[in-house]
């Protein structure tokens, strides 16, 4: 959700690339964020230049070609999800201030703009715009001109201290050619360090094509960048410092790599996802080595309860981590969505084991409810796909999935790796409370250390998928039934063809069916049916084949999706699409996979652009 960009370099770079140059590359990169408009700012000439466009990046591309911007060496770079304000060009990012000499853009919300507002429309300023960010520029506009002292890093210190709520803002100025001045409260920025040019992005996608090396910054800082100086501060001016990380994602693996769209291609990473995150993770004799937690085993062997913290896919993984973790840890697992939690008064205390879901680390959500529950005294840790981000900075352990960057908004390999780190943290409870024998973990172990090969063997069938969702491009819903663990499976799948394909979808416990849901079903209504192993409890196997038969006998197609040599439900099945045999707690990452294609192909087939569905940002950084 929204992106930044900012650049200051020397004319010396001027031959290889211009500020723009970077700017538009990085929104292109960070264009997974989610979006409905695209601006720029350069500063060149002795003046700020902006150009901005509701829409997508061409527009603003097409807009710069029709009226072009002067070479510049330094400039700021944002792609807008409206929050404040429509999706409009005058809505977009920078927003200008001080007549016109100081531009501005900004992520998050400021939660108390309407009084500032007041405050400067009192004092004869006028706005162009909705947005909460032209206030707070035009609060740093006053302050520069007036307190600060034309002093552009004095005035953002200033102009920090009035504001709440979230925000990271970059502003340059056109007496300061070469500086770029940028503040964080509670919303994402990173620097890149590069040679004789330096660099800011909401994540390091904003720069990974000119530098690897980066640093994390911390909460409530300012950072002031020029070719080659960055200085970084708190809020109050006192000297602050980051740190420094390299960038190991490679630019190639935020590309396509061949597929139609990157979420094509990273449902076919999913192999890769799943045996990157359990690498390393255990010994020869199955013993879990989790040396990265950072909580003491003692502490963590006495935990009374685990609360999942999650939005969205992430909290579906977490409803999938309480099947597992409970019936091998005998550990109570509640999982909740992370804005229901915040605003009610949950229990939780010093023996709470918080686990929060995120792929971006940076749900503001998910962030707001993790503050709260360690404010409470829980424990907190973060299971998370991106490096140096928010949620696993504040809390007090971190098992990172490494399922490589997620492009796509709608979230797949990111699930898949998600489920695979609760798995590894159930085992190693269940390994320091003694809940399993060292050879029960062992087998598990060899079991999930199968999974990437059988995702492959469902990947090398996606025709079969491909075909049905191609034929299902007219439907107008479609049901989603599981049970058990299959039961978050369906809500994913109900959740994948919502997003992309806008198609009314749900997912429903099959055992509820008879309590309404039933009600839905008529002639050719789609339902698709996840069917746990036949092995082990029977009777979850054979109450799922009796709810198929419920459904069809009231004219539903059936959609099945069930293990290997599963004959049972072959005679009540429109369609079956068989995975590998795995036990059934560990289901979840295989019944996932044909639903992710499915909804992928029908949503292409409809011809929209899966990767960045209508409405939908891939990080929601505001609540
Ligand atoms: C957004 C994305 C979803 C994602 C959810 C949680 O809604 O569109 O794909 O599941 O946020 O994101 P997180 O980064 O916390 O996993």
């Amino acid at each position: 959700m929204c992106g930044i960009v900012g650049y200051a370099g020397t004319s010396s770079r001027v031959a290889d690339h211009g500020a723009l140059d970077v700017l538009i590359e990085g929104l292109r990169r960070l264009e997974y964020r989610g979006y409905d408009s695209a601006g720029v700012a350069v500063v060149a000439d002795g003046a700020v230049h902006s150009r901005k466009k509701a829409g997508k990046l061409v527009n603003l591309e097409n807009e710069i070609a029709d009226a072009p911007l002067p070479e510049s060496m330094t400039g700021i770079g944002h792609t807008r999800w409206a929050t404040h304000g429509g999706p409009s060009d005058g809505n977009a990012h920078p927003h200008l201030a001080d007549g016109g000499k100081l531009a501005m853009i900004h992520n998050g919300i400021i939660e108390n703009f309407a009084g500032i507002k007041a405050e400067l429309l009192a004092d004869g300023v006028s706005f162009l715009s909705e947005t909460d960010t032209e206030v707070a520029a035009a609060l740093l506009g006053r302050l520069y001109s007036t307190e600060a002292n034309g002093d552009l890093t004095a005035a953002m210190q200033l102009a920090v201290q009035r504001l709440e709520g979230a925000f990271t803002l970059l502003a340059v100025h056109q007496d300061h050619p070469g500086v770029v001045v940028a503040a964080r409260r509670n919303s994402p920025l990173v620097l890149g360090l590069g040679e004789g040019e330096n660099f800011l992005g909401s994540d390091v996608s904003g720069f990974i094509d000119f530098t690897r090396r980066a640093v994390e910054l911390g909460q409530d800082q300012i950072v002031t960048i020029t070719p080659d100086t960055h200085s970084i501060t708190d809020f109050n001016g006192n000297p602050a410092e980051g740190k420094e990380f390299t960038v190991d994602w490679d630019a190639a693996s935020a590309e396509k790599g061949g597929f139609p769209s990157f979420m094509e291609k990273e449902i076919f990473d999913q192999p890769a996802a799943v045996a990157d995150t359990l690498l390393g993770r255990s010994d020869a004799d199955g013993r879990l080595t989790l040396d990265e937690l950072r909580i003491a085993p003692e502490e963590l062997a006495e935990i009374s309860k685990i609360v999942v913290l999650a939005c969205g896919t992430s909290a579906y993984a977490g409803s999938v981590a309480k099947y597992a973790i409970e019936s091998w840890c005998r550990i109570p697992v509640e999982v909740e969505l992370s804005h229901e939690f915040r605003y009610r008064e949950p229990i939780v205390d010093e023996k709470t084991l918080i686990v929060s879901i995120s792929q971006s680390g940076e749900t503001m959500d998910t962030l707001m409810a993790v503050r709260y529950a360690k404010e409470q005294g829980a424990k907190t840790m973060s299971i998370c796909n991106t490096n140096g981000s928010t949620i696993p900075r504040e809390s007090d352990a971190v098992l990172y999935t490494h399922a490589g960057p997620e492009i796509a908004v709608a979230s797949t390999k990111a699930f898949l790796a998600q489920i695979t780190a609760t798995y590894l943290l159930g085992l190693y409870l269940a390994q320091l409370r003694g809940n399993l024998f060292q050879g029960q973990i062992k087998d598990i172990l060899a079991d999930l250390g199968k999974i990437p090969s059988k995702i492959q063997d469902v990947l090398d069938r996606a025709g079969e998928i491909k075909e049905l969702a191609r034929s299902m491009a007219d439907a107008n819903s479609v049901l989603f039934l599981g049970r058990h663990v299959g039961y978050p499976v369906a809500m994913e799948g109900a959740l994948k063809l919502k997003e992309i394909a806008y198609i009314h979808a749900e997912g429903f416990a099959a055992g509820e069916l008879k309590h309404g849901p039933i009600a839905l079903i008529d002639d050719g209504q789609p339902v698709f049916v996840v069917v746990p192993s036949q092995r082990g409890r029977d009777s979850l196997h054979s109450k799922v084949v009796s709810n198929i038969q419920e459904v069809r006998a009231r004219g539903a197609k059936t959609l099945v999706i069930a293990e290997d040599g599963d004959n049972a439900v072959k005679d009540f099945a429109e369609w079956v699409f068989f995975v590998p045999e795995t036990p059934t707690l560990l289901m979840p990452l295989l019944a996932t996979v044909p639903l992710q294609i499915f909804a992928c192909e029908l949503a292409s087939a409809k011809g929209y652009d899966v990767d960045q569905p209508r409405n939908l940002a891939k990080s929601v950084t505001v609540e």
